[in-house]
């Protein structure tokens, strides 16, 4: 089965929204199988977005998820990653499908509540980033 990462951005967590985010992930049939809450050191933040690097909003981007706790998610379903790009809609919320999350709950580009791997190659490694294996054999989930 097909995973890929979630993360519920610190503005989600600020906003109260971690419940009805995940109500609706697990309505649209997406399974759980590891969360954790923690808050990224700005190191960590840098390094998840690496790719970004080069691009003018990378360092108020870092500040913005280092600014408070967020929650990792690996998700599972068929088509995971691109279903769960569908749920999420477009990084400008403005954009987004209407009965996206983003539509529904985010502020901005930025600050837009959740992240979802872009590629099945990705979310391994973003999986990877949050999660030990060690963590999900521990779940059952290896
Ligand atoms: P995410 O899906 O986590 O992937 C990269 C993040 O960069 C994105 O969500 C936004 O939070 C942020 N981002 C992308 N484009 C912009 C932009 N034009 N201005 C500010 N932030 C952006």
């Amino acid at each position: 089965m097909e995973r890929t990462l979630a993360i519920l951005k610190p503005d989600c967590v600020r906003k109260n929204l971690i419940g009805k985010v995940i109500a609706h992930i697990e309505e649209a049939g997406f399974k759980i199988v590891a969360m954790k809450m923690l808050r990224l050191t700005p190191e960590q933040a840098s390094a998840f977005y690496y790719v970004h690097r080069e691009k003018s909003f990378y360092n108020d981007l870092v500040k913005f998820m280092s600014s408070d706790r967020v929650v990792a998610l690996v998700l599972e379903k068929e088509n995971a990653v691109e279903d769960f790009r569908k749920l999420i809609g477009a990084t400008d919320p403005k954009e987004a499908d209407e009965g996206t999350i983003r539509r529904l709950y985010a502020d901005s580009k930025q600050e837009n509540i959740v992240h979802g791997s872009d590629s099945v190659e990705n979310a391994k490694i973003e999986i990877a980033f949050f999660f030990s294996q060690s963590e999900l054999i521990a779940n059952g989930v290896d």
